[in-house]
């Protein structure tokens, strides 16, 4: 079990750890979907599976660190709608961020809320919107850099109102939350499933979600169409990948290990306590993530472009 002869392990995957990277800061929303998913997945294969938060540069350090691993399925990445921006967004990158890896299935599809500091002088998105403006670049935005749904999500936001906030980049929104906790960052679009609970505590102002419709878990949130911008929508998908090349049958046991996660009662329990629910089991399939991973880079790409959201 020391990793033995390459090839002859395949059919006792996994016989040691497997390493989760996580692209994003610990405490934030895909560290805590990853963690619970790494708990459910160790559970299934009988091997810990070990979270590393390998992070910076909006989620592309991570994904490089997992792109060039040795692709033995021993290394996977929870990665969300970055692997659909980054193509894009990046037009130099030190890794594949199409073909460098093997998707193994979705996991779940997380609403975002627009977040303030708690005593933002602003009571609703309207009032938010004339607030903003009228400070300029003297309004902060924090996110998760360029590649991070938050980035993606503030541009969108930004971009819809035409304000030009300062914007503050952070390792992941975790760390980002804390400056809004502090009041020291005005604005974070951010997710439920970090959000969830300084919202029900008070410890947020909360504006807007824009998603199609007003989460279950947090009725009260109108959406950003009901305030007037019916055009800023996005939500955060999330996958898991191995790297390019990882041999097929270690693939399907992550695969298999991956839905038996998303079936675990404390998974489905935990994930609508923060506005969300693990995808069905044929979203949790290569097939699927393939083509949905491919559907979302083609439908970023021009809004990309148009806003000129690029890293370099
Ligand atoms: C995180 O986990 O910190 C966030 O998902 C980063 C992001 O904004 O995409």
């Amino acid at each position: 079990a020391q990793g033995g002869a390459q090839g002859s392990t395949q059919g006792s995957f996994p016989s040691r750890p497997v390493t989760m990277v996580i692209p994003f800061a610990p405490g934030g929303p895909t560290d805590i979907v990853g963690r619970l998913l790494a708990e459910a997945m160790a559970k299934d294969m009988g091997q810990p599976v070990v979270v590393e938060n390998s992070t910076g540069a909006g989620g592309t350090i991570g994904a490089q660190r997992v792109a060039t691993a040795r692709p033995d399925g021993y290394t996977v990445l929870l990665h969300h709608i970055g692997m659909g921006v980054i193509p894009t967004m990046y037009r130099r990158l030190a890794y594949d961020p199409v073909n460098g890896f093997e998707p193994l299935g979705l996991v779940t599809e997380v609403p975002m809320t627009l977040v303030t500091r708690k005593d933002m002088p602003a009571n609703n998105l309207a009032e938010l919107v004339a607030y903003m403006k009228s400070q300029g670049d003297r309004f902060n935005l924090a996110d998760a850099g360029i590649g991070s749904s938050s980035a993606l999500c503030g541009a969108l936001f930004a971009n819809a109102i035409g304000a030009r906030p300062t914007i503050i980049p952070f390792r992941g929104t975790g760390p980002a939350m804390q400056e809004i906790l502090g009041g020291r960052v005005d604005l974070l679009c951010d997710q439920t499933t970090q959000t969830t609970e300084y919202i029900r505590g008070g410890n947020v102002k909360v504006f807007a979600t824009p998603s199609r419709t007003r989460i279950a878990t947090l009725p009260e949130i109108p959406t950003t169409a009901e305030g007037g911008l019916p055009d800023f929508v996005v939500t955060v998908w999330h996958g898991l990948y191995a790297p390019k090349g990882t041999p097929a049958p270690v693939c399907a046991r992550l695969t298999a290990s991956l839905q038996a996660a998303l079936r675990d009662p404390r998974i489905v329990q935990r994930f609508s306590e923060i506005g969300t629910a693990p995808v069905s089991q044929a979203d949790a399939t290569p097939e699927a993530h393939q083509r949905f991973w491919t559907a979302d880079i083609a439908k970023w790409k021009p809004v990309i472009e148009a806003t000129s959201a690029y890293a370099d």
